[in-house]
């Protein structure tokens, strides 16, 4: 179903980085735009649910509070409304002029976050994929050109990450962050062709060049980015 959402159509090129949290994708995509920079590039730095200053109030109301705070498709449709404001301000715009976006989540973590670990399967009253499809095709209608998926062990994860005043999603437990792992990996495996699994259990210097090479890589195939 990824599929439906086209990819591509504008000058820049769109890169998401993926992950449960605490894989080190924050800290890659800030490297990574360091790299391009450096090599001339034009970037954007942005992240989801936010990048855009309403899509930024939506968020507070996303990822504070209780667990239990929304409902799966409250939560689903707060999400695209977030999605939908960051795209027209931001990502729409950076796009059109030709800029390298990088993107702290997107669409992807709706689909593990809402649907696989959230949804219909996972717990009553959860949304189902057809629902989060359904929504994307009809308030974004595109995917991104290239996803980076950090993949790593949920303990391992959750060492590292520490929680702060941003962790309902981190508060819905470990069962949670093992399902959601394995969601990015189906993701990956089912969509190959915008999709990379990266191994993010090793050091920080090794990711940092795997995720850069692929960045590179879907430049040179597409051309035309800044
Ligand atoms: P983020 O700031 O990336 O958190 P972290 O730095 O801990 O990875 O994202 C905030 C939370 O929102 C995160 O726990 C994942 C969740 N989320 C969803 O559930 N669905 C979505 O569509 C997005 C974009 C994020």
């Amino acid at each position: 179903m990824t599929s439906e959402a086209r990819s591509g159509g504008w000058p820049g090129l769109f890169v998401t980085f993926e992950g449960v949290d605490g894989a080190g994708k924050s800290t890659q995509l800030r490297l990574a735009a360091a790299g391009l920079r450096a090599a001339g590039r034009d970037v954007i730095e942005t992240r989801e649910p936010g990048g855009a200053p309403g899509a930024e109030e939506i968020r507070q109301l996303l990822v504070t509070g209780a667990p239990g705070r929304w409902s799966a498709t409250t939560e689903l449709l707060l999400f695209n409304a977030a999605r939908r404001d960051h795209w027209e301000r931001t990502l729409a715009p950076a796009l059109a002029t030709g800029s390298v976006v990088l993107c702290d989540r997107f669409v992807d973590s709706t689909r593990a976050y809402q649907s696989a670990a959230r949804g219909e399967g996972a717990q009553e009253g959860g949304v189902s994929r057809e629902m989060v499809e359904a929504l994307h095709q009809l308030a974004i209608g595109k995917n991104p050109d290239l996803t980076l998926i950090y993949d790593l062990d949920p303990t391992e994860a959750q060492r590292r990450g520490g929680a702060g005043a941003e962790d309902r999603f981190e508060r819905f437990g470990a069962a949670f962050q093992g399902a959601l792992r394995e969601a990015f990996r189906a993701i990956a495996a089912a969509d190959p062709g915008r999709c990379r699994l990266i191994d993010a259990g090793r050091d920080p210097e090794a990711v940092a060049a795997d995720t850069l090479a692929a960045v590179e890589a879907t430049l040179a195939a597409r051309g035309g980015a800044r």
